[in-house]
């Protein structure tokens, strides 16, 4: 039997890096998903990928009007929701002296903001046996530099689900986190960095040696979708080749 069998989920950031690759292993276990992103070409060929079981949604899950547009759809093409990866978010660097108000505004809108009010919008279609699974970073328990902005984000989604967790408890709805380390995703490329800076700089970091890869992630949340883990809410997967383990 597949993993995900009849489940229906919702993932933003579906065409791209992890929220991709979730969205593949998911419909590979017998999920149905729903994806969203901005971007309509990225959109368009990740559902071409992905087959009959997916549908994508232009949407920007920052605003509230891009929220009802998933939500809307996920309503009308599912019904009600078993999963919800909210996973979509911005990676900017700028040191302290550097950074504005407008990159402020625009990380903490996707990566906090946008990630509550996802959960907020999801849950009317939700019941008991739902999981919410945020995706977190490495970032939100090592200091790096030039990342103020993006690792609170990331450290405050870490302790909304354990908010969320104890809030949704009674409802029979489990949430929980994924956190990465250096994954080899486009999100490097949006900032400059080549996959070659990438693997060099993974070398010397990472215990592993290198960066991991959206695949690796996406086993893990498979697990975290299914009925495989229905003892676990409030908690944080880890996979970061031990960068912030050891
Ligand atoms: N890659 C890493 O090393 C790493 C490490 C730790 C945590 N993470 C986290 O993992 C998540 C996925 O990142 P990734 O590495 O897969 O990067 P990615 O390939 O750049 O994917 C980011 C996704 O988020 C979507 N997105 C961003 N802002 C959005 C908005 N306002 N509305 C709707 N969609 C939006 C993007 O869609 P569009 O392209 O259509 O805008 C894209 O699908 C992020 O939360 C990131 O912070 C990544």
């Amino acid at each position: 039997m597949e993993r995900l069998e009849n489940k229906k989920a919702v993932i933003t950031g579906g065409n791209s890096g992890i929220g991709l690759a979730a969205a593949r292993a998911f419909v590979r276990e017998g999920a149905k998903v729903l994806i969203a992103g901005r971007n309509q070409e990225t959109l368009d060929q990740a559902v071409a990928d992905l087959g009959v079981d997916a549908v994508g949604v232009k949407a920007d899950v920052s605003r509230s009007d891009g929220l009802d547009l998933v939500f809307d759809k996920a309503r009308e093409c599912f019904g009600t929701l078993d999963v919800v990866f909210i996973n979509a978010g911005v990676y900017e660097k700028a040191s302290l002296s550097a950074l504005t108000e407008d990159h402020f505004d625009e990380v903490v809108s996707v990566n906090f903001k946008g990630a509550l009010f996802t959960a907020q919008k999801a849950l009317p279609l939700m019941g008991a046996g739902g999981t919410l699974i945020f995706t977190t970073s490495m970032a939100n328990v090592v200091g790096l530099p030039d990342q103020s902005v993006y690792s609170a984000t990331k450290a405050a989604v870490r302790s909304m689900v354990r908010t969320l967790a104890a809030e949704l408890a009674p409802q029979g709805i489990r949430v929980n986190a994924i956190s990465p380390g250096p994954i080899d995703t486009p999100v490097w490329g949006r900032i400059g960095v080549t996959r070659d800076q990438l693997e060099e700089r993974t070398a010397s970091t990472v215990p592993m040696g290198r960066p991991g890869q959206p695949e690796e992630i996406a086993e893990a949340l498979v697990f975290m979708a299914s009925d495989e883990s229905s003892f676990m809410t409030g908690s944080e997967i880890a996979i970061d080749g031990g960068r912030a383990q050891v």
